[in-house]
């Protein structure tokens, strides 16, 4: 009986506890969706386009898939055909933004 008791106050527990992390990293999430936009504005739109819309002209950057984080990486910051390289100018905290940002818009998610 008695542990009965103890396990039901161990299972709520990690049902707040669970919630309350869900929470937390969705919050987080948004935060980072949010800044990416901001970066992708300021550095990338002008050939990637408005809002990720891709004019053709460029990699449609909404086909990356949630596997292709280090392909996207290693383009960003090394550069690819007529895209310079970002190393340097963007932080890996930016970098992550962008990331988030783009996932959140993708074709697959
Ligand atoms: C001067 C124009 C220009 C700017 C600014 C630019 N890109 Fe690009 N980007 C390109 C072009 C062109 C390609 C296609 C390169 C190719 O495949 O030859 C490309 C390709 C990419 C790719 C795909 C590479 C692959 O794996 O096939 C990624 C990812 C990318 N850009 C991200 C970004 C991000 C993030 C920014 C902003 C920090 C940015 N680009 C800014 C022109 C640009």
């Amino acid at each position: 009986m008695m542990l009965d008791r103890v396990l039901r106050i161990v299972a709520a527990a990690l049902i707040v506890g669970g919630t309350l992390t869900a929470h937390k990293s969705s919050a987080q999430d948004g935060a980072k969706i949010a800044a990416g936009e901001v970066v992708y504005n300021t550095y990338c739109a002008t050939c990637h386009g408005d809002g990720l819309v891709s004019s053709g002209q460029t990699f449609d950057l909404r086909r990356l898939e949630a596997g292709a984080r280090s392909r996207f990486e290693n383009s960003v910051l090394g550069g690819k055909g007529q895209m310079p390289p970002w190393k340097g100018v963007l932080t890996s905290e930016e970098i992550d933004q962008l990331w988030h940002y783009i996932r959140d818009n993708a074709y697959q998610k």
